[in-house]
């Protein structure tokens, strides 16, 4: 095989991903293909990361002993359908489309050994939260180099395939909720009188210091709420308006309402 890894699909996710593995030497620029039909893209990919690109699809399945499935699922089907998929050696084939089920996965790729993917995008800087699930075709030394490579951008499980939809209600579509979480506290900020820069310091600070504190003390969030909540003081009043607004049922219902639609779009 020329290429160890190859990407159809060159978009944000694949970037979150690739950038990663580069800057931790996983793979070198030389052993990496991509593709997509935007020139200016192909263009990017070559400038910013040094890879082999390309616009055809059938190139990078013939060529390569990893393949990475980034394209957004709603055109999964007429990209798999172009490709002769009839190949003596089979590449490992990891698909991160949202909805996307091993079944399906399989029923275009069959005999293929195949694992689904959920990861997300804070794997540019290391720190994704990665769900896999692997078909029976997939052998232990396919499954550990899997878990390897998404541990280099990050923590990684491995799950129940029946679970992949609501992972990807949380934590595949969260860092959009907690950005907006970080904003709005920014907004907070601001609005009592903070300059728009160090309101979004500490807002952004705020966050991921309370997410190390409850991930490395390994305290339940109820128990810091409560450290942090005196009587009759600031927290505990604003604490009370999060409730009275609904902010708990609001962050309940975009994970639940993600994960319906990550089921709807498997379904297509
Ligand atoms: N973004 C996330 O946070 C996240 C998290 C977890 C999983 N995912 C999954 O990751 C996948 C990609 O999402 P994304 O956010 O990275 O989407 P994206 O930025 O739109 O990336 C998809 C890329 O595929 C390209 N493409 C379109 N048709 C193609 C073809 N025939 N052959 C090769 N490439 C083609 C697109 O080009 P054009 O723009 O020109 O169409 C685009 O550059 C999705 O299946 C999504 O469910 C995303």
């Amino acid at each position: 095989m020329v290429f160890k890894l190859g990407v159809i699909g060159g978009g944000v996710m694949a970037e979150a991903i690739i950038s990663r593995l580069l800057k931790e030497k996983i793979y070198s620029s030389s052993s990496i293909i991509v593709s997509d039909p935007q020139i200016s893209r192909r263009q990017f990919w070559h400038d910013q990361y040094s890879v082999t690109t390309t616009e055809d699809n059938q190139h990078i399945l013939d060529n390569c002993e990893i393949l990475l499935l980034a394209i957004k699922p709603q055109i999964f089907e007429n990209v798999v359908s172009s490709l002769n998929l009839n190949l003596h050696e089979k590449p490992l084939v990891l698909s991160i489309l949202a909805g996307v089920s091993l079944e399906k996965l399989a029923h275009h790729f069959p005999e293929y050994p195949i694992v689904r993917v959920m990861p997300n995008t804070p794997a540019i800087v290391g720190e994704a939260m990665t769900a896999i699930s692997p078909n029976e075709k997939v052998t232990s030394l396919q499954l550990d180099l899997t878990l390897s490579l998404f541990h280099s951008i990050g923590s990684v499980i491995q799950i129940q395939e029946s679970l992949m939809d609501a992972v990807t209600g949380l934590s595949g579509s969260g860092p959009a909720f907690v950005a907006l979480m970080i904003e709005a506290l920014a907004d907070g900020g601001v609005a009592s009188g903070l300059p728009r820069s160090i309101a979004l310091e500490l807002a952004t600070q705020t966050v991921l210091g309370t997410a190390q504190l409850v991930k490395h003390k390994n305290l339940h969030p109820a128990i810091l709420k409560d450290q942090v909540t005196s009587p009759g003081g600031t927290t505990i009043a604003g604490v009370a308006q999060l409730e009275k607004n609904g902010f708990r049922h609001a962050v309940i219902s975009a994970v639940t309402t993600a994960y319906k639609r990550s089921q709807e779009l498997g379904s297509k």
